[in-house]
């Protein structure tokens, strides 16, 4: 019995009225729910997970069985916590497939399994006939889906998860693959951390004491004040210029990968915060913190402590995915020009704004210059690279944070004109002024 208060609905579901998958997502969000404290659910129709990668044990299940049971078992283990397989309904709300894995169009790039790049392709026709709109991207909020002030969401990716919290000032925890399938078949996810409004409040207040105006800026600022804040939540104000989206979701990005920041305020920016004083609501005494000069350093060296061959074999940009504006920058910079012999680029975008980008003649100005415009998956989530790749450069604090760690190789952070340089180059030629 449980103990979280449920509705007559919500039991109706518990109670298996809707259907066995339906039953397993709610006793399993019933059981996350008390774990986490929730007193109840709350309604969702905003569901942002991952359900359509393919893995081993997927692929080996499609080959004995085919390729419907493959998937059908891969929801019921992944998703709904089921050892039991149990066929995949149509999802009840909104819901979106975040990014998953590369699809065929790529296999020229890369050495990743082709099995597995055709069960990708057979999954997206799997999950969007039953529902889930195929987004493929990090960046959710660049294709459509935009939730709207105080929204209860269930999102995962941390850096969709912070600006869906901090820039949208919609609502949702940083969910897994488990609650997101569970929320999709149901519309409920548990009510606790940020969907209460009194865990919204600031719990830093962070001065900013030297001038944050570009990308790579706004990428240091957000590295350094996630390893110092955690999971907490900063309240930013001193000399930052007016940010766009670009640098609020690179900033959120690097927040969220050097500490597990999910929330973030900036007075007159962010739309929970129209001030200082209503960003930390009744707290009161928070710890304030300076990041000038020596900490905008810190950040940087931390984020190039792995890179020690100045030699670049791959550029990697669009993490999290690019926005048109960026690919039409490194367009921009790339037109009329070659890489280096031996150097790779892949530029990572939804592939809706692969779309415009082919429609813009920004695909063909890449290409040209002889880079790729990739849609779906990245590097560090797909593991996969241009072959023999031991020395990355990048314009992301978080693609720097992780593919070292992930990969093994060595990465270089910097400024977009810092990667294309190294691009046409073959060197890395960036640094701090
Ligand atoms: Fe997106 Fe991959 Fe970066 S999921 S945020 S491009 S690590």
């Amino acid at each position: 019995m449980a103990n979280m208060k449920l509705t007559d609905s919500e039991k109706a579901m518990l109670d298996g009225g809707e259907g066995p998958a339906v039953q397993k997502a709610m006793d399993l969000l019933v059981r996350y729910g008390e774990a986490l404290g929730a007193e109840r659910l709350v309604d969702t129709n905003n569901v942002c997970g991952a359900a359509t990668a393919p893995s081993p044990w997927k692929l080996e299940i499609a080959k004995k069985r085919g390729v419907e049971q493959g998937l059908h078992a891969g929801f019921s283990e992944m998703n709904l916590d089921s050892d039991e397989v149990i066929e995949m309904p149509r999802v009840k709300v909104y819901t979106c497939q975040l990014i998953q894995q590369f699809g065929p169009d790529t296999a020229s790039l890369h050495e990743g399994s082709r099995e597995m790049l055709e069960l990708q392709k057979q999954a997206d026709s799997f999950f969007g006939a039953r529902g889930m709109h195929i987004m493929a991207t990090c960046t959710p909020y660049q294709v459509g889906n935009v939730p709207v002030k105080g929204e209860h969401c269930a999102w995962m990716e941390s850096s969709a998860v912070i600006y869906c919290n901090s820039v949208l000032g919609a609502r949702t925890n940083a969910e897994g693959t488990e609650s997101t399938g569970a929320a999709s078949l149901t519309g409920k996810i548990p009510y606790w951390g940020y969907h209460l409004p009194e865990n919204r409040f600031g719990t830093h207040l962070v001065d900013v004491d030297v001038p944050v105006d570009d990308m790579m800026d706004w990428g240091l600022l957000g590295y350094y004040v996630g390893e110092i804040v955690q999971d907490e939540i900063p309240v930013l104000r001193g000399q930052m210029s007016q940010p766009e989206l670009i640098k609020l979701k690179h900033f959120g990005a690097a927040a969220s990968s050097s500490g597990g920041v999910e929330m973030y305020h900036i007075p007159g920016v962010t739309p929970e915060a129209p001030t200082v004083e209503v960003a930390l609501g009744p707290r009161r005494g928070v710890q304030t913190l300076t990041y000038g000069k020596r900490e905008r350093r810190i950040a940087y060296e931390n984020l190039n402590s792995t890179a020690k061959d100045r030699k670049v074999d791959f550029i990697m940009l669009g993490c999290p995915h690019d926005t048109i504006e960026q690919i039409w920058q490194a367009a921009r910079l790339l037109e009329g020009k070659r890489l280096h012999a031996g150097t790779e680029l892949w530029i990572h975008t939804p592939r809706a704004l692969r779309e415009l980008a082919d429609r813009c003649g920004y695909t063909k100005i890449v290409e040209e210059a002889g880079g790729h415009i990739v849609s779906d998956s990245c590097p560090a989530i797909s593991r996969m690279m241009p072959r023999g790749t031991r020395v990355v450069a990048t314009d992301s604090a978080k693609q720097a944070h992780y593919l070292p760690a992930i990969t093994g190789v060595q990465a270089w952070f910097g400024s977009l004109q810092n990667c294309i340089d190294a691009a046409l180059t073959g060197t890395w030629s960036g640094g701090l002024d």
